[in-house]
């Protein structure tokens, strides 16, 4: 059922403790991982945000995938979170195989057994930025979103060239990622500057996924298509103003201990400035971008 020819990768080299769990920090009640770049909590408000998220990228982008997909049999999701988006993936294309691969098992693995988990769904333990534990050309349709924050700057071209591998030739790669926070007035400003004070800490460009599109190509893929998604916040924009929001605001929620145990800031400073950031989004008009890329291997 499952015939990857696996490499040896991070989850058989023992990421994390000895027992193969990777080491969690707890600070002030939100669970963050202790031995990755990456910052945003692994928790259940995450995982509503991350799921939040995926339902606000799929109706802006009417869909799960933008190239001309045929029939894939084996669909790789690099970093899956929630896995949500996965075992839609496994129910939109039934006859595929979808891996889901993170550093963190999703929470849908406390219950495998579950019967509304698709059954060629499956998750794999695995640290991108240590090598994806599969031979070259396994996988018709290879996605990655929202990694922004695991990937360190200097990081980007190697795993694209990573993603490219495993791709089989005619195979797509799918890279969205966030632009950094909008700029606004004084609340939503610090907000935004503290976050990539608290990214530039650990190697993170949050001005990365601008570039996606050039990683794709670096890497040696063709046919590329990269654009910028704006999406508008704010009641003022309907439904989709309001998720959009919801989401900014999750993320600095959700971020905020682990900037403030950093010491980019203090905790008065930052509640502050989110209650600012409320008044500036309901009086101005704000976009939050993301970008969108994919191209074919050869
Ligand atoms: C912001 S979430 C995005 C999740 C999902 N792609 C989505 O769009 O809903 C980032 C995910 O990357 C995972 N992650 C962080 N560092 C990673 C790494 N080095 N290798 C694989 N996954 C990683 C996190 O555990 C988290 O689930």
């Amino acid at each position: 059922m499952w015939p990857f020819k696996r490499r040896k990768g991070a989850a058989e080299q023992g990421a994390g403790d000895q027992s193969g769990r990777r080491g969690f920090l707890s600070l002030g009640g939100r669970r963050y991982m202790a031995d990755a770049p990456y910052m945003l909590p692994k928790d259940d408000a995450e995982i509503n945000r991350l799921d939040f998220q995926h339902y606000m990228l799929r109706y802006v982008l009417r869909g799960n995938y933008a190239p001309p997909l045929q029939r894939p049999r084996d669909i790789l999701d690099v970093g899956c979170g929630t896995g949500r988006w996965s075992q839609e993936m496994a129910r939109i294309f039934p006859e595929a195989r979808v891996i889901a691969l993170d550093i963190v098992a999703p929470p849908t693995e406390a219950s495998p057994q579950d019967p509304s988990r698709p059954p060629n769904y499956q998750f794999v333990e695995g640290d991108v930025l240590k090598g994806l534990p599969f031979d070259a050309a396994c996988f018709d349709f290879t996605h990655q979103r929202a990694l922004l924050g695991a990937i360190p700057e200097s990081a980007w071209p190697g795993v694209a060239r990573e993603l490219a591998r495993v791709t089989r030739p005619g195979g797509w790669v799918q890279l969205i990622e966030p632009a950094p926070a909008p700029q606004g007035g004084s609340g939503m400003n610090a907000l935004a500057s503290w976050i990539q004070q608290a990214s530039m800490r650990r190697g993170i460009n949050t001005t990365a996924g601008a570039r996606i599109g050039e990683f794709l190509a670096q890497a040696g893929l063709r046919d590329i298509t990269a654009r910028e998604i704006g999406i508008p916040m704010g009641g003022r924009a309907g439904r989709i103003g309001v998720m959009a929001e919801t989401n900014y605001f999750s993320v600095f929620a959700n971020a905020r201990n682990f900037i403030i145990a950093m010491g980019v800031t203090s905790a008065e400073a930052y509640d502050a400035a989110l209650a600012q950031a409320h008044q500036e989004l309901e009086q101005g008009a704000y976009i939050s971008p993301y970008y969108l890329a994919y191209g074919r291997r050869p």
